[in-house]
This record gives C-alpha cells, sequence and structure tokens, in this order.
C-alpha cells in the first residue's frame, strides 16, 4: 500500500507527516517527494536493497545512476573525494537549485547501485523545503531519480506519481505543483576547471552558467543520437514519451500550424485520434481536425512551456490520442527554451519536421 501525505509546500520541517516520510526513508522504504523541478522518488542512497526498490518500482535499467539528494553542504564532503574551485563556485551560485554536478565519488559512500558502478556520483541539494525538510528528517543522503514510471513524462504533480507508482512504493508526499517543471541541469567540470560541460540542459540555464563561470567554457552534450555513447547514461533511453505517435514541426508559425493541420487531417481520415500541442495564443488556430488541443505555456514564455510539458503529454495518454504533433515553439537561445526543446524532441524520439 502507498500511503499519501498531504503538506503544504511550505510546511514546517517538523511536521508529523515529514518525520514519518522521513522515517519511512531512514528504514529502507521509498518515498516520493515534490523538489522545484519533478518529483522525485527517494530512498536512503547507502542502502543497497532500497535503491533496488527503486529501480523496480520503475523499471528503470540498471546500468542507468541515479542522483544524490543532499540536504546540507556537510553532506557532500561525505559522498565525495574533492570538490574543484569551479564547481565549488556554481555550488555558491546555484544550491539550493535546479543543478546536478558530477563529482569524483567517495569510494564506498554510497551503494554502488547509485552510481552504476560510475567512479563519479551525481549530487544536488533541491530548492524546495519539502525536499530538505525531507531528507535532513531522514539523516540519509537520499537517492532520487523522476518519480516517474521508466519512459513516461517525469511527474509535475503528485497524482501523475500516483498514476504510475501506486502500490509500488511506500509513500508519497504531495506538496503540490513543482517549480520548474522539467528536471535539473546535470554538469561536470573538466579541463582542471576551464570547461564546464552540460550532460542534460535543465532548471538552471547555460547563460546562467556561464555567468557563474565566467573563466570557464561552457559546453553542451550533443543529442544523444550524434553522440557515440552518451556520457550521462540517461540520455540514451526512450523518455518522457506519450503513448501516441509525437512529431515536431518547427518553423514560421503561420507555416507550422498550416503543416501540422494538413497531418492532423490526414490522420484523422485514416481512424487516428489527434492531438496537438501548441502554445495558447494558436489554440484557437486549430479545429475538427485535433480530437484534443493541448495548450502548453505562452509563446512569449518559455519557461511557461517548461512548467507545463510533462502534464501536457500525460493529457494525451488520458484521452487515448494515438496520433500527436508539436508546433509553434521558438528554437534558439540558451535559456530554458534548450531544455523545454531537448525535452520535447526526446518526447518525440527525434522524429522532427521544418517547414
Ligand atoms: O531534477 C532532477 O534532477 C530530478 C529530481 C527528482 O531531482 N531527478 C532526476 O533524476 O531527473 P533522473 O534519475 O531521472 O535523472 C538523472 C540523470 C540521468 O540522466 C543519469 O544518467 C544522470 O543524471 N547521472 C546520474 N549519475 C551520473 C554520473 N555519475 N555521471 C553522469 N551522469 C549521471
Ligand atoms: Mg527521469
Amino acid at each position: 500500500m502507498t500511503t499519501m501525505w498531504k503538506v503544504n509546500p511550505d510546511a514546517s520541517p517538523t511536521h508529523p507527516f515529514l518525520l514519518e516520510a522521513g522515517r519511512l526513508l531512514a528504514e529502507g522504504g521509498t518515498v516520493a517527494f515534490p523538489t522545484e523541478t519533478v518529483y522525485g522518488l527517494g530512498a536512503d542512497a547507502c542502502d543497497t536493497r532500497a535503491v533496488e526498490a527503486i529501480f523496480a518500482a520503475k523499471g528503470r535499467p540498471s546500468d542507468n545512476p541515479l542522483i544524490v539528494h543532499i540536504a546540507d553542504l556537510d553532506q557532500l564532503d561525505e559522498l565525495v573525494e574533492a570538490v574543484d574551485d569551479t564547481s565549488r563556485r556554481l555550488i555558491d551560485a546555484f544550491w539550493p537549485g535546479p543543478l546536478t554536478l558530477v563529482l569524483p565519488a567517495r569510494p564506498g559512500a554510497v551503494s554502488p547501485r547509485v552510481t552504476a558502478g560510475l567512479a563519479t556520483v551525481a549530487v544536488r541539494m533541491p530548492a524546495h523545503p519539502v525536499a530538505l525538510a525531507l531528507i535532513r528528517a531522514a539523516g540519509r543522503p537520499v537517492a532520487a531519480p523522476s518519480a516517474n514510471r521508466s519512459g513516461r513524462p517525469s511527474p509535475t504533480l503528485a497524482a501523475h506519481v500516483r498514476d504510475d507508482l501506486d502500490g509500488r512504493i511506500g509513500g508519497i508526499v504531495d506538496g503540490g505543483p513543482t517549480g520548474v517543471g522539467l528536471e535539473s541541469t546535470v554538469a561536470v567540470v573538466e579541463a582542471a576547471g576551464g570547461r564546464v560541460h552540460v550532460l542534460r540542459p535543465g532548471g538552471v540555464t547555460v547563460d546562467e552558467l556561464r555567468r557563474a563561470a565566467p573563466h570557464a567554457e561552457v559546453t553542451v552534450e550533443a543529442a544523444p543520437e550524434e553522440a557515440l555513447a552518451p556520457r550521462s547514461p540517461g540520455m540514451k533511453y526512450a523518455h518522457y514519451a506519450p503513448r501516441g505517435r509525437l512529431a515536431v514541426v518547427f518553423g514560421d508559425a503561420d507555416r507550422a500550424v498550416a503543416r501540422v493541420r494538413e497531418a492532423l487531417a490526414e490522420a484523422k481520415r485514416s481512424g487516428e485520434r489527434t492531438g496537438v500541442l501548441t502554445v495558447a495564443e494558436h489554440a484557437e488556430r486549430y479545429g475538427d481536425e485535433a480530437d484534443l488541443v493541448v495548450p502548453c505555456g505562452s509563446a512569449a514564455d518559455a519557461s511557461s512551456s517548461a512548467r507545463e510539458l510533462y502534464a501536457a503529454l500525460r493529457r494525451f495518454d488520458d484521452a487515448g490520442i494515438t496520433f500527436i504533433r508539436a508546433e509553434g515553439f521558438a528554437e534558439t537561445g540558451d535559456g530554458i527554451g534548450l531544455a523545454f526543446l531537448n525535452r520535447l524532441t526526446k518526447a518525440a524520439a527525434h522524429r522532427i519536421e521544418r517547414v
């Protein structure tokens, strides 16, 4: 049975539900909780049995390592061998916050199942009072991937976690909707501190990394289909995908809308249930050819599209949509739009059309 605990997003760290959930973690249980990015599925990072329960509940491939979540900087020293100066700067600038740093692991500090046998460990300090209180209540570093079944869109509401994992995990702390809506940025410092390499774009943008480490070059991992061996193992798997076939149409807004309408109409004639993912400003431009129109944020504000993407993708599944086109998202820049497009094109398994 999965226990549900409902708390306010700014609940007191001594709220009885948080203490109870923390106790469950300390005893080797699995607990889902909100962060500022997406909901995570937590377990004691030092307890191999507990960590294995995460992989089992999610159906996650065992070679994909987990992020270790901490609530205090003292915990970092127990997990890693050393923190280089550039990583230290990034920590000062962004923690607590949506930046995960890959650092040299202290041997034996966490279960080898967390690091999937790598010599590095990915660590982050989430900027969410409920997450921080829960980690403190557990008194342990908490390994936590996103709290979805593997391959599904990450959860931005406790209801998404329940849909995917009810009966498979110990408990869910419902602290309301998450903030950013996409996962943390995963980065590793290389070249003796001279390079910050982004393995996964996310909540901390490339522009923000450049500003915080002006002495370093900031690079972004190539899209997984271009890289021979993705260095962040998670990037090679099918992700975030709705059940219907999704493709993304890029280009001038009028042409993209026209192209999407045409594709939807054709699909409908062959008996598909059709859906379109668009921006609020364009929602009115679709007629009978779409069985479901899902607005996802505003064209003027990429962070609103980021916040709404995963819930939007889940709506297509709820409505039994079999054919989906996405349209109308700006393609450029090193802001949050980069992470948004990374997730959207992954959800589409890189089926992209340009008009
Ligand atoms: O925002 C987030 O990061 C959320 C919340 C819950 O904190 N967590 C999350 O975890 O997205 P997950 O497991 O879905 O993604 C972890 C990513 C994967 O792409 C994984 O391959 C990568 O981090 N990763 C973990 N450890 C790594 C390591 N030692 N080296 C390189 N990549 C690593
Ligand atoms: Mg995930």
